[in-house]
């Protein structure tokens, strides 16, 4: 079990969104403390500031630190003595409120884990890596995905060479909940995601398709060179896309395609990546994340499973396990590998040691910069008919 050296005491956390009836920010509070290395002490849960208040009870959140407003809890946190503190904000609120309140709390010399996708728009996600660099704080974006032992695993495999040089990404993430016109209703995640003033210039694109390109390019480590996108409508009425294809090229001539739909009858959370290769192809799945295919011509197709003690796995992988093989480990553990490896880099921060800050294990604001890039660049594309644009950019990790 990781341990929080050299600090050697919990590190204290702070909910940003969570309240009564929201999604993701339960997840992050029950991630970020699976590994018993830090204590949720503080929040501002909600938007409505009396369901802010009346949300603590439910994270045990003591009453004087149950704020109304992100802004009331970077001040009073900073009123606090350094031993009672916070020391990271977990932003966990709708698209169009990520910039403010994770600038503000970087600026204020919190660390900080923000959900994806990292801002509203591509200058703000430039902004915001700025302002990471200069405050020098850990930031985590949670592209949990990322967080699965096998897709390490995969990362591993082919950073060592074992699939050859690498030819093809093909990933998807497949959703059906928006065929029906929810925001019509009183479905709260379906309206802001639908509304352009509050999930950004895409919607299905920006929500998910996101964490399926951050997919490719976090496990094969290919530079992106061009994009050329078709998004579509399909729900009548709705502003925002909700199904689309991008093709994306990538400098060592690699080509990948990112599909992602909302209107898909019947499917759930199909995020899959595959990845060919000059010497063995590999396939993965997120709704059974516990194994995954590689495949050679002329010999029998391997299926790896997620197991910490076999000789095949890759330490790295091996590390982010929590349970024995056979033991399903899923979607909550994948987000805490994302807590634990941030929380090495807090730890040290905050104990004044060096840290990694461009290729971490988990997805940094520089992935976040290149995740809103690809938002801005396949709106862009599917507006003017599928052209190709330009993919690289100097913030991108390398
Ligand atoms: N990583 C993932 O797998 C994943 C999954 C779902 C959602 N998300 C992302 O997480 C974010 C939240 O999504 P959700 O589905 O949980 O949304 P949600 O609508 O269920 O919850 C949002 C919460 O934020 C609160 N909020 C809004 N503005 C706020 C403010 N200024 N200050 C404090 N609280 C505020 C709301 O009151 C609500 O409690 C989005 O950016 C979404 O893209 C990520």
């Amino acid at each position: 079990m990781p341990t929080n050296e050299p600090l050697n005491r919990k590190l204290r956390m702070a909910l940003i969104g969570g309240g009564r009836g929201s999604f993701i920010g339960r997840v992050h509070a029950t991630a970020a403390v699976l590994d018993n290395r830090c204590a949720l002490v503080a929040g501002a849960l909600s938007s409505d500031p009396q369901r802010a208040k009346d949300s603590a009870e439910d994270y045990d959140i003591s009453p004087d630190r149950a704020y109304t407003s992100y802004q009331e809890l970077i001040e009073k946190e900073l009123a606090l003595p350094e031993d009672q503190r916070i020391d990271f904000v977990s932003v966990a609120t709708p698209n169009h409120t990520h910039f403010e309140i994770a600038k503000a709390a970087a600026e204020a010399g919190f660390n900080v884990i923000c959900d994806k996708p990292m801002t509203f728009d591509f200058a703000q996600a430039e902004e915001l890596a700025k302002v990471v660099e200069e405050s020098g704080v850990v930031f985590a974006v949670s592209h949990n995905y990322t967080g699965y032992p096998l897709i390490r695993q995969a990362r591993q495999m082919i950073a060592d060479g074992e699939l050859g040089e690498i030819m093809a990404i093909r990933s998807t993430y497949i959703q059906g909940w928006l065929v029906d016109k929810l925001e019509d209703s009183d479905q709260k995640q379906a309206a802001w995601r639908t509304d352009p003033k509050k999930s950004g210039a895409a919607g299905c694109f920006g929500d998910i398709a996101t964490h399926a390109y951050n997919l490719g390019r976090y496990v094969t480590g290919l530079l992106p060179e061009q994009i050329s996108c078709h998004l579509k409508t399909f729900v009548d009425g709705r502003a925002l896309d909700d199904y689309g294809h991008a093709m994306v090229t990538y400098e060592n001539g690699a080509f990948g395609t990112v599909t992602a739909s909302q209107i898909t009858h019947g499917r759930e959370n199909d995020v899959t990546l595959e990845v060919d290769g000059t010497k063995g192809s590999l396939s993965w799945r997120q709704e059974n994340p516990n194994e995954m295919w590689v495949r050679k011509n002329g010999s029998p197709h391997q299926l790896y499973t997620r197991d910490p003690n076999a000789p095949f796995t890759k330490p790295v992988a091996a590390e982010s396990c929590r349970l024995p093989s056979g033991h399903p480990e899923a979607f909550f553990e994948a987000f805490a590998n994302i807590y634990r490896s941030a929380f090495d880099n807090m730890c040290l921060r905050i104990s004044g040691k060096n840290f990694e800050k461009k290729d971490t294990i988990f997805p940094n604001v520089f992935d976040g910069v290149e995740g809103m890039y690809f938002i801005q660049q396949s709106v862009a594309s599917s507006q003017d008919g599928g052209k190709w644009l330009p993919m690289k950019h100097d913030l991108a990790r390398r």
